[in-house]
């Protein structure tokens, strides 16, 4: 199951990339925004990190006008490795190094099928683990120093 949500900057685009996912058989959460009234993204973003980080859900996505809002909301959450992702090499790198639980893409930056692409791709990889698990474990180690006031 993949949660998604978007504002109205990335509405099109979510309802895009929800048709998509659910063509290959994914089941969808969509949290919305549901029609082009103008909202806060940050309300948005953090439904889906909100839900991460609960252990709602293991993926999410987000779509902004361009992405950064959402990935600066996300980013806030424990335990959410959210990625701004552009193309299809930062879709695979964002799961194969980062192991992103969450993507995030641009509405305004991106076209359909582009997007649509870029989800398959993450879907599609393999966390490598090895070092790459190492610094994940260090990003783990900030999140918990953060918590406990220790900066
Ligand atoms: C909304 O106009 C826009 O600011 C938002 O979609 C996003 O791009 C923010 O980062």
């Amino acid at each position: 199951m993949i949660i998604i949500a978007s504002d109205h900057g990335g509405l099109e685009l979510k309802e895009t990339v929800k048709q998509a996912l659910q063509d290959r058989g994914v089941e969808v959460r969509d949290l919305g925004t549901m029609n082009s009234d103008s909202v806060d993204y940050p309300d948005f973003g953090a439904k889906v990190a909100g839900a991460l980080a609960r252990g709602e859900a293991d993926r999410g996505i987000l779509i902004c006008g361009t992405g950064i809002g959402m990935s600066i909301v996300a980013n806030k959450f424990p335990g959410v490795r959210a990625a701004l992702i552009s193309d299809e090499f930062t879709a695979q790198m964002s799961k194969e190094h980062n192991n992103a639980n969450v993507i995030v893409m641009g509405g305004r930056v991106l076209n359909s099928e582009q997007a649509c692409r870029m989800v398959n791709v993450w879907l599609d990889t393999s966390f490598e683990g090895g070092r790459h698990q190492k610094r994940l474990d260090k990003i783990a180690q900030i999140e918990e120093n953060v918590r406990a006031g220790r900066v």
